[in-house]
């Protein structure tokens, strides 16, 4: 019989999937030696939070039967692990204490619910060329901080032997992600709460093509994430390096049309596609880490959390017994009286 699975085993699966970046003693935390432990800030006060690869809370003893991979730790997933018979958390996203346990300490939400956390995030980013396969291409250059600006990815790839045009990268993203069932939900739900002004994070944010053509052909691809701080003149600098190049793609933030970058790719003559968004890394990267762990961890139950966000206008959201509470709460103690 297979011995019993335990928080610590899942540390080490972490360790073995990154090649050794997760943290396995304290001492790396202040050391220096760990690259993945890193400050993320804007300089807000008190704001910032340290990444530690690998156990955030939770006794390294305690067994694991059912783990729960996520992109991000929020109070609906504390409350859904403790429902289901969840014994360990695994977030992509950093773990700031009360910030991802509902505004209290995660020493003591966490402990209710005997739940251990882990993380896993900048130690998991680099070590599969998962992205720019589901954009239909396979990279031959990466640059991290392009243009001299940390965090400025660009992937430069060439077309899979199946993708032949712009259309069949949109196709295929539609396919990997899923974008009709979405669709269809959506339409569901806005049908049984009779509210069609309902949107949803990934119907909202479906492939768009903000320059070129469905049948214009693609090879070579210059791949980009906004976020980073990318300028036209960037860009411009990009297709200087690589003169083949004919498509760009965006993807985990995305532009809007007016943009200067959709500007500066029309002066160029490349096709534009807007890929996706932040809201399906949980399919991008949380998939393959979750089988990975599965495959790991063969005595544990592993299990995707997904998140599914709405936004309705106010006069439509909840019933109406909510919006009468709602309403009367607002009216009776949050309203300033008139003097
Ligand atoms: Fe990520
Ligand atoms: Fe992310």
């Amino acid at each position: 019989m297979q011995s019993e699975t335990i928080v610590a085993d899942v540390v080490h699966a972490l360790d073995q999937i990154t090649g050794g970046r997760v943290i396995t003693d304290l001492s790396q935390l202040s050391s220096g030696k760990n690259r993945f432990v890193m400050i993320k800030t804007s300089n807000i006060p008190g704001k910032e939070v340290m990444e530690t690869p690998g156990l955030v809370w939770g006794d390294p003893q305690m067994p694991v039967r059912k783990l729960a991979v996520v992109m991000t730790l929020t109070e609906s997933v504390i409350e859904l692990a403790g429902a289901t018979g969840v014994d360990a958390v695994v977030a992509h996203h950093p773990i700031a204490d009360a910030a991802n346990s509902g505004g209290v300490p995660l020493k003591s939400y966490l402990s209710l619910y005997n739940l251990a956390a882990l993380e896993l995030h900048e130690a998991f980013h680099g070590l599969h060329p998962g992205i720019p396969f589901i954009h239909g291409h396979q990279t031959f250059r990466v640059d991290v901080a392009y243009g001299g600006i940390p965090g400025s990815v660009v992937f430069f790839g060439r077309a899979l032997p199946e993708v032949k045009t712009v259309g069949d990268i949109l196709d295929r993203l539609e396919r990997f992600m899923g974008a009709g069932l979405e669709q269809e939900l959506l339409a569901r739900e806005q049908e049984i709460r009779d509210c069609w002004e309902i949107q949803e994070t990934i119907v909202a944010n479906g492939t768009r093509l903000f320059n070129g053509e469905v049948n214009n052909p693609v090879g070579t691809i210059i791949h980009i994430t906004p976020h980073g701080g990318l300028t036209p003149e960037h860009l411009e600098q990009a297709v200087r390096e690589h003169p083949d190049a004919d498509t760009v793609i965006c993807s985990i933030s995305r532009v809007r049309p007016d943009s200067p970058l959709v500007q500066k790719a029309k002066e160029l003559g490349l096709n534009f596609i807007v890929g996706n968004t932040h809201a399906v890394e949980i399919l991008e990267n949380g998939m393959p880490l979750a089988y990975a762990l599965q495959s790991l961890l063969p005595g544990v139950e592993v299990v995707l959390f997904r998140e599914r966000v709405t936004s309705t206008p106010l006069a439509k959201a909840g019933n109406e017994a909510i919006r009468n509470y709602a309403r009367d709460i607002a009216d009776k103690y949050l309203i300033p009286k008139k003097q």
